[in-house]
């Protein structure tokens, strides 16, 4: 079943709590939470704290995506907060294997992200191991911004490699999706829907999230 991981980068912060609580019952199924930290990307989005507050508020699975150099140095906070997923950049660590085994270790999900230049070959010696795997839509950093269709190829691929191999990691997309991004990234293969802006703007949430998951 296809899940919707609506990013909070998107939300009103002066009303975080309020827009948490409205989109759970809208039907979202994750949150996800972007860590960007002004050097591996060129924006800084929000640290510890706020998640640590999203946390104590939200009651669905929590998806944070690192977009940060080192990110060896944040998984011990993020498994004291109960979060259920994190994903790195694979073109931010020399370690990747060390690195997702330390996160599963800790109890989480443990996700590889690609930027839109990173081929699929790079991971394929973490594929058997890996839960997810996060194919970036959009060069990562902001919200708004417009899906790279080149991107998709990838999704098919990694349904493609998962089928033939008997894998068990989920595709996840982030970047750009909208209704009509959605429905072609979920026909490539793809299982875990991260929308910010055109979801936080729909006005009718739960319309929105209901389909997104068709
Ligand atoms: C971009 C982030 C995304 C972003 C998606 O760097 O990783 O999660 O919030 O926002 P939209 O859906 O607006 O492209
Ligand atoms: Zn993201």
């Amino acid at each position: 079943m296809t899940k919707v991981l609506p990013s909070l980068l998107a939300s009103d912060f002066t009303k975080l709590g309020h827009e948490i609580g409205a989109m759970e019952a809208a039907g979202a199924d994750i949150f996800h939470l972007d860590i960007m930290d002004g050097q591996f990307v060129p924006n800084i989005s929000y640290g510890m704290p706020v998640v640590e507050a999203i946390s104590r508020t939200a009651s669905i699975p929590l998806d944070v995506h690192l977009m940060t150099l080192d990110p060896e140095q944040f998984i011990e906070e993020f498994s004291g907060l109960g979060i259920d997923m994190v994903s790195f950049h694979i073109e931010a660590t020399n370690h990747p294997h060390r690195l997702m085994q330390r996160i599963q270790q800790s109890g989480m999900k443990a996700g590889i992200a690609l930027n839109p230049h990173t081929p699929i070959e790079h991971i394929r010696h973490l594929l058997p191991e890996i839960d997810f795997i996060l194919i970036m839509t959009v060069n990562p950093g902001f919200g708004g911004q417009k899906f790279i269709d080149t991107c998709l190829d990838k999704v098919g691929e990694l349904d493609a490699v998962r089928r033939e191999n008997g894998y068990g990691y989920e595709i996840e997309v982030d970047g750009g999706i909208n209704q009509e991004t959605a429905e072609r990234c979920r026909e490539a293969g793809a299982d875990l829907l991260v929308s910010g802006s055109h979801l936080f703007k729909s006005p009718d949430w739960q319309e929105a999230v209901r389909k997104m998951k068709q």
